[in-house]
C-alpha cells in the first residue's frame, strides 16, 4: 500500500552517516537527476542519530521510495542496519576513511550475515552506486532504460575517439596533447 501523498515523490534516497560524506554521494545524486529522477537526500547515522534512521527505514517503503543508496565510513553500519529495516535493495557505498583509506567502511559494507543483504560498490564509488539504483528501477520503465543505455553508449563512444587519436598520434603526442 503506497500514501497517496507521496505518489510522485522521490523513488531513490541517497542517505549518508555524516555530511562529511556528502562529496562521495554526489555524483551519484548528479547521475540520478540527469535521468530525471528526483533524489531525497539525507544525513542519518547508525550511531548519532539512530532513532531518526529508524524512523526513516520503517517509513521508507510506504513513502514510495524504491531503492536506497547509503554511504558511510570507518565502522560503516548504516547500510547494513537500514537494510536490517525495510525491504527495499539498500546499495551501499564505503567512504574513503582517514585512518583505514575506506577498508574499514568495505568490510564493514559488504561483511553482512546471510538473511540481510546489501549490495555494495567500490571504495568511493558513488558514481555507480547511483547508476546502480537507475539500473534496478529500468527494469519496469522503458524510457528510464534507454536514457541508461544512451549515458553508455556516450562512453563507449568517447573511449572510442581517444584509442583513435591514440593511434593517429602515437604515445608520446598523445601524452603531449592530454
Ligand atoms: C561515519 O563516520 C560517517 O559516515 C563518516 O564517513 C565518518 C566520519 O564522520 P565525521 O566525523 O566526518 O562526521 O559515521
Amino acid at each position: 500500500m503506497s500514501s497517496v501523498a507521496f505518489e510522485n515523490g522521490p523513488l531513490v534516497a541517497v542517505v549518508m552517516g555524516s555530511d562529511s560524506d556528502l562529496p562521495t554521494l554526489q555524483p551519484a545524486i548528479i547521475v540520478l537527476e540527469q535521468f530525471d529522477l528526483p533524489v531525497e537526500v539525507r544525513v542519518l547515522s547508525a550511531h548519532r542519530t539512530p532513532l531518526e534512521m529508524v524512523d526513516f527505514a520503517q517509513k521508507a517503503k510506504v513513502r514510495g521510495l524504491k531503492v536506497i543508496v547509503a554511504g558511510a565510513g570507518g565502522a560503516a553500519h548504516l547500510p547494513g542496519m537500514l537494510a536490517s529495516l525495510t525491504s527495499l535493495p539498500v546499495i551501499g557505498v564505503p567512504v574513503k576513511s582517514r585512518a583505514l583509506s575506506g577498508v574499514d567502511s568495505l568490510h564493514s559494507i559488504v561483511q553482512m550475515p546471510a538473511g540481510i543483504p546489501v549490495a555494495s560498490v567500490a571504495i568511493a564509488g558513488g558514481l555507480n552506486a547511483g547508476l546502480l539504483a537507475a539500473q534496478i528501477l529500468a527494469i519496469y520503465d522503458q524510457k528510464l532504460d534507454k536514457k541508461i543505455l544512451n549515458y553508455r553508449k556516450e562512453m563507449h563512444d568517447k573511449v572510442v575517439t581517444k584509442d583513435r587519436r591514440l593511434t593517429e598520434l602515437g604515445v608520446d603526442s598523445y601524452l603531449e596533447e592530454i
